[in-house]
């Protein structure tokens, strides 16, 4: 039992050292007030590099009509017209000068002949407008976030498990840790803290998210410190992810495969995206893709191992390891595939958490004072589907503002009301899982696992989710029997029970959320509610009654669009079924 604790004094403390916690951090320090960023893994392999086929920016360097209003429509509409309008304008006006300063930074991003930034086609974007590295784009940006954080000399901590948001009185002070390798406890203060942790994707059995990361524990941090949740059911499955062997199903293959030429083909060879989306076929939305592919395994027309084809073998093989050189080592690599000979086998994976912690658009403050969040963690801005090369964008351009927004908060406070009281039942709460018990967390992280993608994947009905929720409690009850051994050689123990109750809580509010939303939209797809309702047109919130300890959800109608952003829908013309009835 540990029963002390250090000290570590901030302006701004950061949560999570992916991409939008360094850029957060970066935006900090430069603004010149004392930064320290927490994360719990290596920061080297952060989930920003899972976003590897580009970041998008409408520059229009290779399509002369694009604009930024070409973005705000595509995103706006192909979100289903839930996505936060306000959010979705900033992405798409600042994201080129966050682009180029990132590749001037050192990303290297491809170019023309021109020197101009070069821009591939991805999913559902009228024009090219994904800026990219290979199929790479995430780690460049991650790597050169890395250097410039270095040389900014930002101390950046990254064996530190967060485990309390400190609060006072609706006041975020700080937050308190435990080292991973010594168990060495930390109560950070500061007078700002930012949550940039990512989403919880690796709930799911067959998700692109690594070991340990995104377990949804920024969402139970935030639920715990007072913070709502918003769209908690809008999971993003990702159209391919690997099928085998066991320990890499799941694993992504970057939608740049099709951005390049890569075709859908099930077990009779027929190119089946001309039966969901004969305009732009593979390069369909997302959720549009996931569900075809999802439908033509159902429905028996998969590969034996269960997936669907994705070919790129018509392409020579200087074009695929010129433009996706990543994913041609991954197959070769690890099924000893050669993808310019054959094609890959792929399925839905579990890859991006659309919902999170409720933000104000330009500031990405929470409702609990001093409290930001920013990147996947944060949600309101994709809606019910994200385009691919939005989340690289989302962290450069949120990062940022939630940075500065908190170096402003911070010149103007005042004073500090700490609490010894939250720093003791912090610390508590660490030493109270530490006690024998007859269950293993491992097992249970594995059980929730299956749930999730048996009673809440891609196609999701009533029974199921009931039946998923009741699961689920069953295990939030023995979280209480758990076997946590700590030593000063093993905090292994500690970092998994706290990971598992963070996914428990996350797991509960996205089937919660689920259940509520009785209609499909987007990624969000109820086998017993096939179709689209307008008496959907809302946001589903979630947060935390602290006297029961349980979820609570609401729901909140969609406002309509602000005249401007009406205007700029008009003006770019989409055009499809759906998108003209939200034009109407
Ligand atoms: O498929 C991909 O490369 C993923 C990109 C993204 O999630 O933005």
């Amino acid at each position: 039992m540990i029963n002390s604790h250090n000290t570590q004094i901030s302006n701004v403390l950061i949560i999570g050292c992916g991409g939008a916690g360094l850029r957060a951090a970066i935006a900090v320090k430069m603004a010149g007030l004392q930064v320290s960023v927490l994360g719990k893994r290596n920061k080297k392999d952060a989930h920003t590099v899972l976003a590897a086929g580009g970041i998008n920016a409408a520059f229009g360097n290779v399509d002369n009509d694009d604009s930024w209003e070409h973005h705000f429509a595509d995103t706006y509409l192909e979100g289903y017209g839930i996505g936060d309008e306000y959010q979705i304008e900033i992405m798409a006006k600042e994201s080129p000068k966050l682009v180029t300063e990132i590749d001037k930074w050192g990303a290297n991003l491809e170019k023309l002949k021109n020197g101009c930034l070069d821009q591939r086609f991805f999913g559902a974007h009228t024009y090219r407008r994904t800026c990219y590295a290979g199929d790479y784009t995430g780690l460049t940006i991650l790597k050169t976030l890395l250097n410039k954080a270095e040389s900014l000399k930002i101390p950046i901590h990254d064996s530190q498990y967060v485990t309390e948001i400190l609060v006072n009185d609706k006041v975020c002070f700080g937050a308190m840790s435990f080292d991973t390798s010594t168990g060495e406890r930390t109560a950070h203060l500061a007078d700002a803290v930012i949550l940039c942790t990512g989403g919880h994707t690796k709930i799911w059995r067959r998700s692109s998210s690594r070991k340990r990361e995104n377990t949804g524990d920024g969402y139970y941090l935030s639920l715990k410190a007072g913070c709502e949740l918003i769209d908690m059911e809008m999971v993003q499955f990702h159209p391919s992810g690997m099928l085998y062997p066991d320990e890499f199903a799941g694993t992504l293959v970057t939608e740049a495969v099709r951005g390049e030429g890569g075709i859908l083909l099930n077990n009779k060879g027929e190119r089946f995206m001309v039966n969901y989306d004969s305009d732009r076929m593979e390069l369909s939305t997302r959720d549009r893709v996931a569900m075809a592919n999802y439908q033509e395994i159902a429905e028996g027309r998969g590969t034996f191992k269960g997936g669907v084809y994705l070919d790129i073998s018509h392409k020579s093989k200087e074009f695929i390891l010129e433009k996706i050189p990543s994913i041609y080592k991954q197959f070769l690599e690890i099924q000893k595939l050669d993808i310019s000979k054959e094609p890959m086998e792929v399925a839905p994976t579990a890859h991006y958490s659309m919902g999170g912690i409720f933000v104000q658009p330009n500031d990405h403050c929470t409702s609990i004072r001093g409290l930001f969040a920013a990147g996947e963690v944060a949600g309101g801005l994709h809606g019910a589907n994200r385009l691919g090369g939005n989340s690289l964008a989302e962290l450069l351009v949120f990062g940022q503002r939630a940075g500065l927004a908190a170096v402003k908060y911070s010149k103007k406070l005042k004073i500090q009301m700490r609490s010894d009281c939250s720093i003791k039942d912090a610390h508590e709460k660490i030493n109270s899982f530490s006690k024998k018990g007859n269950q293993l967390v491992k097992p249970l992280q594995d059980r929730l696992r299956n749930i999730m993608w048996e009673n809440c994947g891609v196609v999701k009905n009533e029974g199921l989710l009931k039946s998923g929720l009741n699961k689920v409690n069953e295990i939030k009850n023995m979280i209480k029997n758990v076997d946590v051994r700590i030593s000063c050689k093993n905090q292994e123990d500690l970092v998994q029970i706290f990971d598992l109750e963070a996914s428990v809580f996350s797991a509960q509010a996205t089937m919660i959320s689920a259940l509520q939303r009785q209609e499909s939209r987007g990624s969000h797809q109820r086998g017993d509610f096939p179709l689209l309702k307008d008496s959907e047109n809302c946001n589903y919130k979630i947060k935390l009654n602290k006297n029961s300890f349980k979820l609570e959800i609401s729901k909140n109608n969609k406002k309509p669009l602000k005249n401007n952003l009406q205007e700029t829908l008009k003006k770019v013309q989409r055009v499809s079924n759906f998108k003209n009835k939200l034009l109407e």
